[in-house]
């Protein structure tokens, strides 16, 4: 009977348990697997996996926020990727110890209508999810731009992914923009200029105004270019919806969890993920 479960602090909110049973379902697997939820707070993180590892009931885990350095740090291998990126949100319980991957990065790419590559990209926010981002739209060839409410921060990002850029012999195009703040509003850039725009930051998860944090004008958005926001809720964010009122392409943060959970669920079961499933589930 193998179990599967996400594994974060909190997990309450997460559509990962109802997305990855109605595949399991899907897939016939309904019967012996099964995916929940664990709550774990950080100093209780790597027992508890360890401990998860050696009951022999579990087969892997999804692991979120804050846990996805820990994870990484704990395991006996490590894909490319997640030795890349730095961070680990998939974990594979085996023979052979713990196996980690990210598939965070595969998702955003494959939530995206075609390849960012020779694209100009702007990445707001450099926590953990904008360092993914600038990675994979790098690595896949976009020229990346990344913006933080704290400069400092975007710095050690462009820093970090340059030195394993070179450290991994991949190419990738990062450099740091900083705006002028002004009076009520982060400033503003040449919005217009960019064809992809990805939100990682935590703007919008407490209905905050997104165009008082960020550097981005309300109206500021044209057809042709693709927005997405990794901020998600019941409701479109108002980030999106201002730049699907200009004629842009959106990407939500719920199509980014489901293409990140399709991957990590090929990597258990060895089977194709049933996308369309996963999304009504994610949504419903
Ligand atoms: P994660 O690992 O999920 O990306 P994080 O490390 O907490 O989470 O990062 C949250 C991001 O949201 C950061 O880029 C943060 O900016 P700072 O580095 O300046 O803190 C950004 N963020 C949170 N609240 C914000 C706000 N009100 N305005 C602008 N950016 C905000």
């Amino acid at each position: 009977m193998p179990r599967l479960a996400v594994i974060g602090f909190p997990v309450g909110h997460s559509r990962s348990p109802a997305m990855q049973n109605a595949a399991l379902a899907e897939l016939g697997l309904g019967e012996g697997w099964s995916y929940g939820a664990v709550e774990v707070p950080p100093e209780g993180f790597e027992a508890t996996v360890r401990e998860i590892a050696a009951s022999g009931e579990y087969a892997g885990a999804n692991v979120t926020v804050p846990h996805k350095l820990a994870a990484l740090a704990l395991a006996d291998t490590a894909s490319k990727t997640a030795r890349e990126i730095g961070a680990a949100n998939t974990l594979t319980f085996g023979r052979d110890g713990i196996q980690a991957d990210n598939t965070d990065a595969g998702g955003l790419l494959a939530a995206l209508p075609g390849t960012p590559s020779g694209l100009r990209a702007l990445v707001l926010g450099a926590g953990g999810a904008g360092l993914a981002a600038v990675w994979a739209l790098g690595e896949a060839g976009a020229s990346v731009e990344i913006w933080n409410r704290t400069p400092a921060r975007a710095q050690t990002v462009q820093v970090e992914v340059t030195a394993r850029a070179e450290e991994f012999q991949v190419e990738i195009e990062v450099r740091t923009i900083e705006v002028e703040p002004q009076e009520g509003a982060a400033g503003r850039l040449d919005q217009r200029g960019y064809e992809l725009i990805v939100n990682t930051t935590a703007v919008g998860l407490r209905g905050e105004d997104p165009f008082a944090h960020l550097p981005l004008d309300r109206h500021g958005f044209r057809p042709g270019q693709v927005v997405v926001d990794m901020v998600y809720g019941e409701e479109p964010s108002p980030l999106l919806g201002a730049a699907a009122e200009a004629g842009a392409r959106t990407i939500d943060g719920l199509e980014v969890l489901v293409q990140q959970g399709a991957l990590s669920l090929e990597i258990w079961t060895g089977r194709e993920a049933p996308i369309a499933t996963m999304r009504a589930a994610a949504r419903g």
